[in-house]
């Protein structure tokens, strides 16, 4: 620990000047919350406060819907919910606003170099490569997938309700094993094989509790470390992935094991995709492999990307379906009158699939799921995976707000002029829950708000659908926000069909708890279980 001490306090030394340099420009008229700590800021608050996102509701009501907070070493940052000012940042401006290195650091030593930690043209590169992989009609085609794989979990859970007639269960373990499967197959033709060990691999183990272990409350030491990274040269940041301590050690060494699997899922499919057996293949493995033999410069990804790539894709692509379904199905046990209304729904559908001489749900079919689909939409607005979004600008800017806001001297403030190098943070969950856009009620889970909004018709456009940041927004957002939602429509067709979704036994409280941009849910006073949604379930009579 003494090692984060001592660089967090080299790395003060070293920049104070280019801070203080600094000092007075930018926003200092934009109001906000005092800060109690110089060095610390309003960071180790926010990253230390029981629900992720209930310190930016405050602030926004004491505040407006932008405000001023101070980050580690005094500097500030621009937090926001205005829409406006989220569309400037991530939908208007390009590669104008950049990731905030010490939070895509993390990321980088987890994976490397893949689509989500590259920058600027780079990123466009891997974009470009990855994106014939998720188009509309690619991802459609793997409905069947889907449907496969909840049907296996669906048979797992039978056969054990078979001898119990009702089963406690830790939901999201059971979904993170089967959206793992389904992202091994999807991506890469390769059985993780997540659902039938039991969650014994040493895949599923490595991931398991990751973000937790990696983000969740840091030490103070921790926070001042990592804050400043943001002043270090990226070169000398890449050394760090042989630094010791928990935290890095605990990603090395995932890093290292999904290297092996990457390894050898390329010695599996190299061969056929040579073989030219699947040449025009749109899927990621042929879209990879052709990537890596391209001599083309703007369409090629080296060795280390192309794992990097891979294990980008298997990390991102599973935990954070897993754990918005759990939030839909802990929401449905919650709310047991619209569980029952869904289920009628998906009845109603299966008659409609009986009459025309049977099979599977088509994509179609999933669509017209009013409810089920305005239920993954609510429970993506109110728990956000992803509760905000920092971004740094590259170059001085002036930001629109939609939302005026009054200044500490009384003015209202409808544009904010910032400096290069300003933090601009979106806080994704205040956004979504603006009564102004989501309507009074913005603080409940009800999906039948769905049925009276409609998000196409709402003044300022965010996201990549329904009006939501869930999945960010603009040239990064989640590549993968299609094939989530119709896996989860796929999931949530099979299982509420077959299953009720109660409360657990055992009263228990679900707290979303801060871990880096993200959030995690918890059982309230035990940490220790690691990421947890219990549930009970039962076969529907
Ligand atoms: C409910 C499910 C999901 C949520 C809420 C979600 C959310 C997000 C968010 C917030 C980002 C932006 C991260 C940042 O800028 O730091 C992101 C990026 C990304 N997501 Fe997702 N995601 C989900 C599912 C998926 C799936 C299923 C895949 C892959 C099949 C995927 C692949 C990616 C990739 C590759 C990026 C990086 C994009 C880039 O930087 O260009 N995600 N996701
Ligand atoms: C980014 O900034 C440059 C330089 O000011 C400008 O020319 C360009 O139009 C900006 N890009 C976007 C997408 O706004
Ligand atoms: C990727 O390209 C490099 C350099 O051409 C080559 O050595 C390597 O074997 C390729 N990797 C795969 C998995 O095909």
């Amino acid at each position: 620990m003494s090692l984060y001490v001592l660089a967090g306090f080299i790395s003060i030394i070293i920049f104070w000047f280019g801070l203080r340099s600094r000092k007075g420009k930018g926003i200092k008229h934009i109001r906000g919350p005092p800060s109690q700590s110089f060095l610390f800021g309003h960071e180790a608050a926010l990253i230390r406060q029981e629900e992720a996102g209930s310190l930016e509701y405050q602030w926004m009501k004491e505040y407006g819907t932008t405000w001023r907070t101070r980050g580690v070493f005094g500097t500030d940052v621009l937090m926001t919910a205005d829409p406006k000012a989220i569309q400037h940042v991530f939908h208007k401006s390009g590669y104008n606003y950049t990731k905030k290195t010490s939070q895509n650091f993390v990321g980088w030593l987890m994976a490397g170099p893949g689509i989500a930690t590259v920058l600027g043209g780079d990123h466009h590169r891997h974009r470009k490569i990855m994106h014939p992989a998720f188009s509309a009609p690619q991802l459609r085609s793997f409905l069947p997938l889907f449907q496969r794989i909840s049907g296996k979990l669906s048979e797992k859970w039978k056969s054990e309700l078979v001898a119990t007639g009702e089963l406690d269960l830790m939901m999201n373990k059971w979904l993170s094993r089967a959206t793992l499967d389904v992202i091994g197959e999807a991506a890469f033709d390769h059985d993780y094989n997540a659902l039938d060990d039991g969650g014994r691999s040493k895949l599923s183990k490595g991931y398991e509790n990751i973000f937790k272990d990696v983000e969740f409350q840091p030490s103070n030491a921790v926070i001042l470390f990592r804050a400043s990274w943001d002043y270090i040269p990226i070169p000398v940041l890449k050394l760090f992935r042989y630094l010791p301590g928990k935290p890095f050690t605990r990603l090395r060494n995932l890093n290292n094991l999904f290297r092996q699997y990457g390894k050898q899922i390329l010695r599996e499919q190299g061969p056929a995709v040579d073989a030219e057996r699947k040449l025009d293949g749109k899927d990621v493995m042929t879209l990879l492999i052709k990537a890596n033999a391209s001599a083309d410069a703007n369409t090629r990804l080296d060795d280390e990307e192309l794992i990097a790539e891979m294990f980008t894709l298997t990390l991102a692509g599973h935990e954070t379906t897993s754990t918005t379904l759990s939030f839909v199905l802990y929401e449905l046990a919650r709310h047991p009158a619209y569980q029952a209304r869904m289920r009628e729904e998906i009845r109603a559908a299966r008659a409609r699939v009986i009459a025309r001489g049977g099979g599977e749900f088509t994509t179609e079919d999933l669509d017209v799921l009013t409810l089920c689909v305005n239920a993954i939409k609510e429970t993506l607005r109110l728990h956000p995976i992803a509760i905000g979004i920092p971004r740094v600008a590259v170059k001085d800017d002036v930001i629109p707000l939609s939302r005026p806001v009054v200044s500490t001297t009384g003015e209202t403030v409808s544009e904010i002029p910032v400096k290069a190098g300003q933090v601009f943070y979106a806080s994704f969950s205040a956004y979504q829950r603006l009564p102004e856009v989501w309507g009074e009620d913005a603080d409940e889970w009800n999906p039948d708000r769905f049925l009276r909004i409609e998000t196409a018709k709402q003044p300022t456009s965010v996201g990549v659908f329904a009006n939501l940041l869930t999945f960010s927004a603009g040239i990064r957002a989640c590549i993968g926000w299609r094939f989530s939602f119709i896996e989860m429509q796929a999931f949530l067709g099979e299982l509420v069909e077959t299953f009720q979704f109660h409360l657990p036994t055992e009263k228990v409280e679900i707290q979303c708890a801060p871990a880096g941009i993200g959030m995690v849910p918890i059982v309230r006073g035990k940490p220790e279980l690691g990421s947890a949604v219990p549930l009970r379930i039962s076969l529907v009579q």
